[in-house]
């Protein structure tokens, strides 16, 4: 039961209208009761008899005199008619008989109007003028206005017949048009939530599309969080596609030439033994090629998770690279290229020492298989603002500038045809790389001019000697 919005939102409308009703009928109820109408007319035909009788007693100021004056006027106007004394005596009362009537105690400043009591506590309503010599004449008629002096069975009478069936009536016209309203209301909010609703579905079935920013407010924030999530399942699903795709064709291309060549050996057709010698090279190659390639996978995958344990210690930026640039010195020398280190004074960094020789070995790597010779690589370390940068810089081909944003992407090689020596690669280098240095808190970014060369750099945050936030953070 009103589970909906639609009917919450009829319930609300009626609910409105009915509070609304209610107020109206009981401010009706009031109204009826008290009569306020009646009690006007009543105070007018009062105001004009007080008005009469002192056109005709004019400036005369022997009032007892004219009695009879008075007598006929309360007669004519079906008034009470009487004359206080200044001390609040009576000195004429049309209906002598009658429960005499209270001094109104606003009279000392006639002419005035209102309700008064007489001894018996009944009420009038009168109005009072001034006299000569200081007396007041009041003019008063019992109070009739209202169902106040009904019987209650009247009364009751009479609120069954003239007012409930108007006010149910109402209240049905009410009730008919808060239907109308809400399930008008009702549909244009739930449409566009509707239509939320079918594209969600239509993601939850693989097919993604915008929602039109249309409707509330409220609905367009909502529309628009939707789609930006729906894209970002969409990038999301189809990297995933891509890299599965890519793991395949890369296992598939060393496997298919692992099988041909023992395919080979197995058929005889490897005869001499030194094609057999051969064919066992190139399978021991492949296979090293798939090794380098699921150890690489496995390292992803692990420091995609954040299963990767980093071990954090403090290090000596200048030995790490020392380090990368002796191993590398060989085969720069031997492919003509001058490989050079400058490191300025930087602060001890926390960090996985193997992992981070790990990004720089494959910078260099990078570096060196694509700068031709005679060219240079060069590494440099310094410090600023909190972060060390270490950049690698080669005197090579360069980077197209449309693959600069992709070249952290798994798999994504500029050239991919490029034989790049002996070593097998697999395009996951930067992207390991990249996701080690944000391990550390870092990032790592590149710039490249074609034909002039590239430069990557890593920015690591650093450890001051009485800071030990860093420590922390990674
Ligand atoms: N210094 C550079 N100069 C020119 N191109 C580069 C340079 N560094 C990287 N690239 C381009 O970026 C691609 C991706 O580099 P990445 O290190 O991820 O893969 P890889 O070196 O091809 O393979 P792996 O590192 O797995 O052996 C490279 O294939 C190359 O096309
Ligand atoms: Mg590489």
């Amino acid at each position: 039961m009103f589970t909906s919005l639609r009917s919450r939102l009829w319930l609300t409308y009626a609910l409105v209208i009915g509070v609304i009703l209610v107020i109206l009928a009981f401010g009706l109820f009031v109204y009826v009761v008290r009569n306020p109408a009646v009690d006007r007319q009543a105070i007018q035909k009062l105001d004009l008899a007080a008005q009469v009788v002192l056109r005709r007693i004019g400036e005369d100021t022997s009032l007892l005199k004219h009695r009879n004056e008075f007598q006929n006027a309360s007669e004519y106007f079906s008034v009470r008619m009487i004359i206080f004394r200044p001390d609040r005596s009576i000195l004429i009362d049309t209906e002598e008989n009658a429960p005499a009537l209270n001094w109104p105690e606003k009279g000392a400043s006639p002419p005035d109007r209102g309700a008064i009591y007489d001894q018996e506590g009944k009420r009038w309503l009168y109005t009072s003028r001034p006299l000569s010599q200081k007396a007041i004449l009041v003019v008063a008629t019992p109070k009739q206005g209202g169902l106040r002096l009904l019987k209650s069975s009247q009364f009751w009478e009479i609120i069954k017949d003239e007012f409930l069936p108007p006010f149910f009536r109402a209240g049905g016209v009410a009730f008919l048009l808060a239907l109308i309203l809400g399930f008008w209301m009702s549909r244009w909010v739930a449409t566009p939530l509707n239509r939320m609703v079918d594209a969600t579905r239509d993601v939850a079935a693989g097919e993604y599309r915008l929602i039109p920013l249309k409707g509330p407010a409220e609905v367009k924030v909502l529309a628009q969080a939707f789609n930006e999530m729906s894209a970002r399942v969409k990038a999301s699903q189809q990297s995933q596609k891509d890299f599965v795709a890519n793991v395949s064709h890369e296992l598939k291309t060393p496997l298919t030439s692992i099988q041909g060549f023992s395919q080979a050996i197995l058929d005889g057709t490897v005869d001499s033994l030194e094609s057999l010698g051969q064919a066992a090279g190139i399978i021991h190659a492949e296979s090293s090629r798939m090794y380098r390639l699921v150890v690489d996978l496995l390292d992803l995958a692990r420091l995609d998770a954040g299963t990767a344990a980093l071990n954090r210690e403090s290090l000596n930026v200048e030995a790490l690279l020392r380090g990368v640039v002796d191993k590398f010195a060989p085969q720069a020398e031997e492919a003509n290229i001058s490989l050079k280190l400058v490191v300025e004074p930087v602060p001890t960094c926390i960090g996985d020492a193997d992992r981070l020789a790990q990004v720089f070995t494959n910078l260099v790597d990078n570096a060196l298989k694509h700068t031709p010779p005679a060219g240079e690589v060069s590494i440099h370390a310094g410090y600023q603002k909190e972060t060390i940068n270490i950049s690698i810089t080669d005197t090579g081909e360069g980077i197209p500038q449309e693959a600069l944003s992709r070249v952290f992407e798994r798999f994504y090689q500029v050239d991919k045809s490029r034989k790049n020596g002996e070593k097998p690669s697999t395009g996951l280098g930067l992207a390991i790389a990249q996701q080690i240095i944000q391990a550390h808190q870092g990032k790592i970014t590149v710039n490249s001019t074609m034909g002039e060369g590239s430069v990557f750099v890593v920015h690591l945050p650093a450890i001051l000697p009485d800071d030990t936030t860093v420590m922390k953070r990674i």
